[in-house]
């Protein structure tokens, strides 16, 4: 089976496995699930799950799609020979697409917020910053639907026109900014009145709030955040040149996506407690806090607006990998249909998004399970396919797989970590996931 394209250095691959990670899952995700599950309490569980979770697990993607070559519902297949195994593959198709879902709600938000501040700027909307009602432009269902269907469409044309890989470059100068801008943004919101007790909620970690729940949801923000368990890594690793490093690949991404993360935490919780909000915001968080911090800032519209397009950027790079991964199963990378599968597939996730959408306004009071139909699309994701996937992999990949090819392209072992990295991805990931799922049931 021929593969769509091959990236020709490491440096290409990096590019596009980070840019797929770091989106909305360290930027806006994270801090509202800390938000709610505890501050420091949170950020120390997601920190110990995504380095001893998150990391080892990046790594066996990496390795399966190096060693595989192929889409992701035949992968296993084609390594281990055995056909309902490509069930891993299917339950990680089936999690991007509902997750594409209400990933383009919060990309709708991005593009609805650069429009409303471009606006301002220009005199067209005589309000300020501080103006920026959150819940009633949120809470228009015409309008987020069709933000929501422009984002989709937006990811779309950059999947059918094959222009991902120009995005990907790009992100070498807008990763960078977007840094810059969040070190800002940190700085600024340090420096707002009684902002150290945000600081004490985000970084002092209070033991009593850990609790099973806040730790199911810290697990599902780690594999949310490096796009774990849908197989997409594993996507973007099989489309990856022999050079590809596994391990100083997957490391560089973590680190990047811990410290996008903290950053983050950093910009929005001293900002918060010296506003007077309530960490408990939700989804919202980030769109209600931000505008009041650049309202205090010289020329802060204009700073919010490229801190926008800069996060729109974010969100891009990573939907494009959520509807690639569709694309190259639906097509088995066959070139020829990628266009009409793109178009399809993108109109399916806009028909599910809807609810996910209206989950803000008209069926903003319809609550089951996890919350709203939002809430419920995201923690069938993160916690349970996500989770799942995961965990059927290091399964085969520990069972099944040939233990000398696996140490083969883990690569040089100077630090003699395949070992630890074997026994972890055999014997102690599986445990560890299975546990807090079932523990969660009950
Ligand atoms: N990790 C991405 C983010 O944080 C989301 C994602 C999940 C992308 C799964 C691809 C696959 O925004």
């Amino acid at each position: 089976m021929k593969q769509k394209s091959e990236w020709k250095t490491s440096t290409g691959f990096i590019l596009a496995s980070a840019g797929s990670a770091i989106g909305l899952g360290a930027l806006w995700k994270f801090p509202y699930m800390a938000g709610m599950y505890g501050g420091g309490a949170f950020l120390l569980m997601f920190l110990i799950f995504t380095l001893c979770v998150g990391l080892p697990l990046l790594i066996m993607e990496f390795i399966v799609g190096k060693m595989g070559k192929t889409y992701t519902t035949y992968i296993y297949e084609r390594l281990v020979g055995r056909k309902w195994l490509n069930i891993i593959g299917w339950n990680g198709n089936i999690a991007v697409f509902l997750l594409f879902g209400f990933y383009s709600v919060i990309g709708g938000w991005i593009l609805i917020y650069i429009i409303k501040v471009l606006m301002q700027i220009i005199g067209v909307d005589p309000g300020q910053l501080g103006d920026i009602h959150f819940e009633s432009i949120i809470g228009n269902p015409v309008i987020t639907m069709i933000a929501q269907g422009v984002f989709i469409a937006l990811t779309m044309a950059i999947v059918m026109f094959g222009v991902a890989d120009g995005l990907e470059k790009a992100s070498k100068i807008m990763m960078p900014l977007l840094f810059i801008c969040l070190i800002l943004i940190v700085v600024k919101s340090l420096s707002l009145e009684g902002s150290m007790e945000g600081v004490r909620f985000f970084l002092q970690p209070k033991l009593d709030q850990i609790n099973l729940n806040s730790m199911l949801f810290a697990l599902g923000q780690a594999f949310f955040a490096l796009s774990l368990g849908t197989t997409g890594m594993i996507t973007y690793a099989s489309y990856a040149s022999k050079e590809m490093t596994v391990k100083s690949s997957a490391t560089s991404i973590v680190l990047m996506n811990v410290l996008i993360s903290i950053l983050a935490g950093l910009a929005i919780f001293p900002a918060l407690k010296s506003f007077g909000y309530e960490p408990e915001e939700g989804p919202g968080l980030l769109f209600k806090v931000l505008p009041r911090v650049f309202m205090h800032m010289q020329f802060g519209d204009i700073f919010y607006v490229i801190f926008l397009v800069l996060f729109l950027f974010a969100a891009l790079t990573s939907s494009i990998s959520l509807l690639e991964l569709n694309v190259s199963n639906v097509t088995k990378n066959n070139n020829n249909k990628r266009s009409v599968a793109a178009l399809l597939i993108s109109a399916l996730v806009f028909i599910i998004g809807i609810p996910a959408t209206l989950s803000f306004s008209t069926l903003k009071d319809v609550h089951f399970g996890a919350g709203t139909i939002f809430d419920n699309m995201d923690f069938l994701v993160s916690n349970i396919l996500m989770p799942l996937g995961a965990l059927g992999s290091t399964l085969i990949v520990g069972h099944l797989l040939n233990k000398e090819a696996l140490q083969t392209y883990f690569g040089n072992d100077k630090f003699k970590l395949f070992k630890p990295w074997y026994i972890l991805i055999k014997f102690i990931l599986p445990v560890v996931i299975l546990i807090i799922f079932i523990m969660q049931l009950i």
